[in-house]
């Protein structure tokens, strides 16, 4: 198969009768459990718990506020593929056995693919524990490091990452991905969805001097700083090639931010996206800002203020602005294709007597 890739649609439309206040509720809270291992109790700095698993620090917090942020990445995801008959995965997955989620988060994607194939085992592994207090019985949710080596026996019809950007240093990538390729089965695939730290905007409509314009240079600055680079977006295609994957496949998206586009689809997404950014700049921004910030680490303090002055710009629905995400599959060949590829790999060119 040739290599697929799908450009995100041109511009997207506006709808000039906008309005914030009638799109927004402030109905965003949800119920968390408590349980008190040291697991579940984590680290609190900055006024934000992160995981302890992992003697390296992961850069986004675990705690209920970053998990109601997942919850709505995900519905953006969902919203953003509505219009497929499987919005969850492009990979062409066949009577799936077993399905792994990488840094599974709060479980959704977990939780809903294993609703969508019963008959799959579907396993959602990261570092804190998912607050999760039911999912179908065919979903296991596992509090593992997968930085470190796997120890899982089944070979994997499907991996899937979603928005691990920032996660790994390019070691621990390249690892991360030979230990995907080793765990699926020949014929399985491998999937990822990623999303651009940048805030971008296609029109003027966003001041050239505008705040939100320092949020992704200033981000991927301290990632760079913190051997964590955020470019995940822009890497995987080639480091799935690097592991050996083929078929590779891709589908590009603008992710608006806010309720400002014309077409129901994208006012939607960007409704949900809006709310996705509310909950989610503050944890996004708070590891990173205090720990690598410019010209000096930022105090806590100084990282609110941030955070509430971007807040405070994207609420203007005048702002046509979008974040760039991408979702890459492709496929582990069979046997017979790497021998294939060995053998014209070796093959000595016959030379032609004259
Ligand atoms: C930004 S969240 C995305 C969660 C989920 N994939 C989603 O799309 O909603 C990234 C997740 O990866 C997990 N993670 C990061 N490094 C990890 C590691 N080394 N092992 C397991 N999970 C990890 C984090 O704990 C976090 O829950």
């Amino acid at each position: 198969m040739d290599k697929i890739h799908t450009e995100p649609e041109d511009n997207i439309a506006v709808d000039p009768t906008t309005h914030l206040t009638t799109v927004y509720g402030d109905d965003w809270q949800s119920e968390t459990t408590s349980i008190g291992s040291s697991l579940y109790r984590g680290l609190e700095e900055n006024g934000r718990r992160y995981q302890t698993l992992s003697r390296k620090e992961y850069l986004v917090p675990s705690d209920q506020k970053q998990f109601e942020t997942y919850e709505a990445g995900h519905l953006v995801a969902l919203v953003m593929d509505s219009d497929h008959e499987n919005p969850l995965f492009r990979a062409p997955v066949q009577n799936p056995k077993h399905i792994l989620d990488l840094g599974t988060g709060s479980g959704n994607w977990a939780i809903d693919v294993a609703d969508m194939f019963p008959t799959a085992s579907v396993r959602g592994v990261d570092l804190f524990p998912p607050p999760v207090s039911w999912m179908p019985p065919n979903c296991i949710l596992e509090v593992d490091n997968i930085a470190e080596d796997w120890t899982w026996n089944e070979p994997q019809d499907l991996i899937h990452m979603r928005i691990m950007i920032g996660s790994f240093d390019d070691t621990e990538w390249k690892r991360v991905y030979e230990q995907c390729y080793n765990n699926l089965r020949p014929g399985g695939w491998i999937e990822q969805l990623e999303a651009s730290p940048y805030i971008e905007c296609d029109d003027d409509s966003l001041p050239a001097d505008n705040i939100l314009r320092t949020w992704g240079p200033a981000l991927s600055a301290c990632g760079k700083r913190a051997g964590r680079p955020l470019e995940t977006i822009d890497m995987m295609q080639d480091a799935f090639k690097e592991a050996g994957f083929v078929d590779i496949c891709e589908k590009e998206y603008k992710w608006p931010i806010g309720p400002w586009a014309r077409h129901q689809k994208y006012k939607e997404a960007g409704t949900v996206n809006y709310q996705h950014w509310m909950s989610g700049m503050e944890g996004w921004a708070m590891w990173l800002l205090c720990k690598y910030g410019a010209p000096a680490p930022w105090a806590q303090e100084e990282v609110i203020v941030y955070v509430a002055k971007l807040r405070a710009e994207l609420k203007n629905p005048r702002y046509h602005i979008y974040e760039r995400a991408r979702r890459v599959w492709a496929r582990k060949p069979f046997p017979e294709e790497i021998e294939a590829k060995e053998r014209a790999k070796r093959r000595v060119p016959i030379k032609v007597e004259e």
